[in-house]
Order: structure tokens, then sequence, then C-alpha cells
């Protein structure tokens, strides 16, 4: 369902000590706008509603936490959950922040100087199942590279997601982007782990009896990688027929 603008939602966002008014000009210092920079930072890709951050953040105060996501109409929501979880436990929000950002325009926006130790993708499924709208999933080695350009190498990304095609698709992106999975599951909550905290989107399929997909992928080193963007292997196809024409004309002149 499509939601409605939210007239508020901006003006309510500027007042937020949390949030991050003018994410462009951060790149680089993201780990500054946190009193303890030194912490590792943890995102959160697509945060929605914030049910899951408002869960993660203040449950641990030595990790720094970042929950992005491309509409204030969302984020204005995340915005109240996690103050909330926050004033029920009587602590400052101090190891959160929250951003309206484009997750396929990362690289605007984080330099590598801006260390992420661990990223969150929960059910940011592709908007249309056409096969050319595949690079735009957020699991897709296009926005992987992005990621990794920030990790270090064995940092990890938890993955979570009701839709089949995606999981199965993703279990090849991410070696292709030079990540191995390290665990994987198809059915989440059979065995649930411990560490996992349930989203709105979790809570929602879990109720139509959809399965949840889940894995955690680790960075190996830039050695792994073997995805290609298509169109420079295409250029490169084509710059490697120019130079076999090039040769053999210059065979035939010589003949
Ligand atoms: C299906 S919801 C999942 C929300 C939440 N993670 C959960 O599990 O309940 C997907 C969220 O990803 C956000 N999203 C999708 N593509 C995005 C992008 N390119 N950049 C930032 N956020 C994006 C959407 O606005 C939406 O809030």
């Amino acid at each position: 369902m499509r939601m409605r603008f939210k007239p508020y939602a901006r003006p309510e966002l500027l007042a937020c000590d949390f949030h991050v008014h003018e994410p462009l000009k951060n790149a680089g210092h993201w780990h500054e706008l946190y009193p303890r920079p030194d912490q590792p930072l943890h995102l959160e890709l697509g945060c929605g509603k914030g049910g899951f951050m408002a869960q993660l953040a203040p449950r641990d105060r030595s990790i720094n936490y970042l929950g992005i996501d491309i509409t204030d109409k969302v984020l204005i929501l995340a915005k109240r959950k996690i103050e909330a979880a926050y004033a029920e436990k009587g602590i400052p929000a101090d190891n959160v922040r929250i951003a309206s950002l484009d997750i396929e325009r990362m690289r605007l926006v984080f330099a590598p100087e801006d260390t992420v130790q661990r990223i969150y993708i929960n059910f940011c499924n592709p908007w249309s199942k056409n096969a050319g709208s595949n690079k735009h999933r957020l699991t897709h080695p296009r926005q992987l590279l992005q990621y990794r350009m920030l990790m270090p190498e064995g940092a990890e990304i938890y993955f979570k997601t009701d839709d089949d095609d995606l999981f199965r698709d993703s279990l090849g992106y991410f070696p292709a982007a030079g990540f191995e999975i390290t665990w994987q599951t198809c059915d989440l909550h059979k065995d649930e782990p411990d560490w996992n905290i349930r989203t709105e989107h979790e809570g929602m399929f879990t109720e139509q009896g959809i399965p949840i997909k889940a894995l955690i992928a680790r960075k190996l080193p830039d050695s792994a990688v073997t995805w290609q963007e298509p169109k420079a292997l295409a250029r490169a196809a084509e710059e490697d027929e120019a130079a076999d024409a090039d040769t053999a004309q210059g065979k035939e002149a010589d003949d």
C-alpha cells in the first residue's frame, strides 16, 4: 500500500537530535557524528518503520548504529519508535542516527574512512519482478561492491527476505561480489537464533505463513570478486574487437 505524504515528517525530523539533516556533507566523517566515534559502526539499509533498530540500538551502546531509508514517510515512524525505546530504558539515544538516503547512491555519501563493521538488509525486495530491475536489488553485486568499499575484511552482512527468487539469486550475488556465505537458512523461525530480532515485515510475512530466508556473509579480500559491471565488460569487448581489427588491417597493409 502506498503511504501518503506526511507534511509534518520533515520538520519533526529536523528537530530530532539523532536525525542526520545533511547526509551529503558527511562523506568521510560519519563516525564523528557520535559522541564515541571509535566504536564500531553498524548500518541498517532500508530501516523502514524502525522496529528493528529500536530494539537493537539501545541494547548495546558500545556500537554506533545508522538506520537509512529513502523516504521521510517511514523514517518519521522510525524516529518515534527509536525515541520511545530509549525513553523506556531511561538512556540517551547517543549511539544511534537515522538518515534519508538512497542506498543506490551510497558512493556519493560515504568514503572508505567511514568504516562499517556490519550491515543489516531486512526485507528490502525489488519493486518489480522484471528481470531488468534486478540491478536495483540491494544484494545485487552492483550494490554489494558499493558496501565493500566501506567494509574491512571479515566485516559481515546480515540479510533476511521473504522472497524465494531474491534469496536464491543472492546466494550467487554474494560470492560474485567477494563475500563468503558463512551461514544460511530457508526457515529462520524453525530454529530461531538468539540474535534474531523480528522486523515489522518479518512479523507480517510470518503471519501469512511465508518462511523467512536469511544468510550471513563475510567480506573476503578483493581478489575474491569475480563480478564485472556488464557495461564495463561490453566496453572492454568493443576495445578488444577494435584492437583486433587494427592488427588485422596492419597485417593486410604489410602483405
Ligand atoms: C519492505 S520495507 C522493509 C522495512 C524493514 N526493514 C522491515 O523489515 O520491516 C523496505 C524498505 O526499504 C526502503 N528502501 C528500498 N529501496 C531503498 C533505497 N534504494 N534506499 C533506501 N531505502 C530503500 C523502503 O523505503 C522501505 O522502507
